[in-house]
């Protein structure tokens, strides 16, 4: 059985070591059988969450940018990944704003059921991504019918690209692939 799922690429970045790990995981998750989507923060407007809690009440945010369209794809996804830059030990802040943002789907009959997180830094040690992970816990922890299916860690990358020939790339392929 074929399962939707929606890739969100979170640096700010382009063609950065996160979004390479996040094609490799597409490319495995396409060729498993899935319908496989991937969409770039890079590109989109993500502003801050105002707080004003209107969204809990029309399941839409007031705020006129990118994120509806987001969120509306994240509601119907079956699988969600994420793909992120180590920043400060932390997810980047354009994962945290979305992950803020995506308060309208807090009430809403989601589909998604397993999220993903994989991780880009420049540290090697795999505990880099601890606070990454660690946050995207405390939002899977609000959805109960969401569990974190996996994670992926590209450590001792820096520079754009330089992520090329890592052996994170072909754990992030077989990880895709694994999906059904
Ligand atoms: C603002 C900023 C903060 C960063 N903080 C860390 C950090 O705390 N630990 C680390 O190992 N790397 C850190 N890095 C390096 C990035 O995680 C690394 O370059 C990563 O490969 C970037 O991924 P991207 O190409 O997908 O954006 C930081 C980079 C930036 C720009």
């Amino acid at each position: 059985m074929s399962k939707k799922v929606l890739i969100i690429s979170t640096s700010p970045r382009k063609n950065g070591n996160s979004e390479i790990l996040a094609d490799e995981f597409a490319r495995g998750a396409k060729e498993a059988g899935n319908i496989v989507e991937k969409i770039s923060l890079c590109d989109k407007t993500v502003s801050f969450c105002k707080g004003c809690l209107a969204c809990q009440k029309t399941q839409r945010c007031v705020i006129n940018d990118d994120v509806n369209m987001i969120t509306e794809k994240m509601l119907s996804a079956e699988v969600i990944v994420f793909a992120t830059p180590v920043y400060f030990y932390e997810m980047c802040g354009q994962m945290k704003t979305l992950l803020d943002r995506s308060n309208t789907l807090y009430l809403s009959d989601y589909m998604f059921r397993d999220v993903y997180i994989l991780a880009a830094a420049a540290d090697n040690e795999e505990s880099a991504m601890n606070g990454a992970v660690n946050g995207l816990q405390g939002w899977i922890a609000c959805f109960e019918k969401v569990r974190l299916a996996g994670t992926i860690f590209a450590g001792g990358v820096e520079a754009a690209g330089e992520i090329k020939g890592h052996s994170s790339l072909k754990k992030a392929y077989d990880m895709g692939m694994k999906i059904k």
